[in-house]
């Protein structure tokens, strides 16, 4: 009899330890879940994004969100994994040279925009204006 309660009571840890991997294993507590990530990592957590869409991307260009991502079909809020503005693709282009910059000619291994670890930020360039070389009508 003792050994069964004993058997009993291994058996239901086993079994709340398993439900707990298949807990963990569903989401990472700081994962964002993002669906299209080309350039960024594609397990960066949502503080990290925060602030380099927050921090980087419209502190430096001196834009909102929408400047860059386009509507839901629904009209209410944004899409963000949606590719449609054209914005979002040369930001992301922008995206690649910054880190590019800094790996190639600061000899920096792995930057990361939003973070210390980098000297070239977009705001080196664009301080708070989204076209640097002036008014894209003059282009
Ligand atoms: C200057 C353009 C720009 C602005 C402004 C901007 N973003 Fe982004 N955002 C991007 C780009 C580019 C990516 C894709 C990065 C990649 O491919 O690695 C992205 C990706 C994202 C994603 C990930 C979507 C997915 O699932 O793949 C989220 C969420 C997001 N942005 C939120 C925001 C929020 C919130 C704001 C405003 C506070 C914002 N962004 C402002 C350019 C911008
Ligand atoms: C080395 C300088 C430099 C850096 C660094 C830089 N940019 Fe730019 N960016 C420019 C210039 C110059 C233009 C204007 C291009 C034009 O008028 O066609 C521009 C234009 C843009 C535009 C407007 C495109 C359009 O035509 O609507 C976006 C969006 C943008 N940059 C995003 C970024 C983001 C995001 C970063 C940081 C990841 C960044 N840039 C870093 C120089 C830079």
């Amino acid at each position: 009899m003792k050994i069964n309660i004993k058997l009993a009571v291994v058996l239901a840890l086993c079994g709340l330890v398993t439900l707990m991997t298949a807990a963990t294993n569903i989401s990472k507590p700081d994962d964002g879940d993002f669906t299209n990530l080309q350039v960024l990592p594609k397990d960066i957590s949502k503080p990290a994004m925060n602030e380099i869409m927050v921090g980087e991307f419209e502190d430096a260009l001196g834009v909102s969100c929408r400047f860059c991502h386009a509507p839901n079909k629904d009209g209410d809020g944004l899409d963000y994994a949606s590719d449609a503005k054209p914005e979002k693709q040369i930001a992301r282009q922008m995206l690649r040279m910054t880190l590019n910059l800094n790996r190639d000619y600061f000899k920096i291994d792995t930057p990361m925009v939003g973070t210390g670890n980098i000297v070239v930020t977009c705001n080196t360039c664009h301080k708070g204006e989204t076209f640097p070389d002036g008014d894209p009508a003059k282009n």
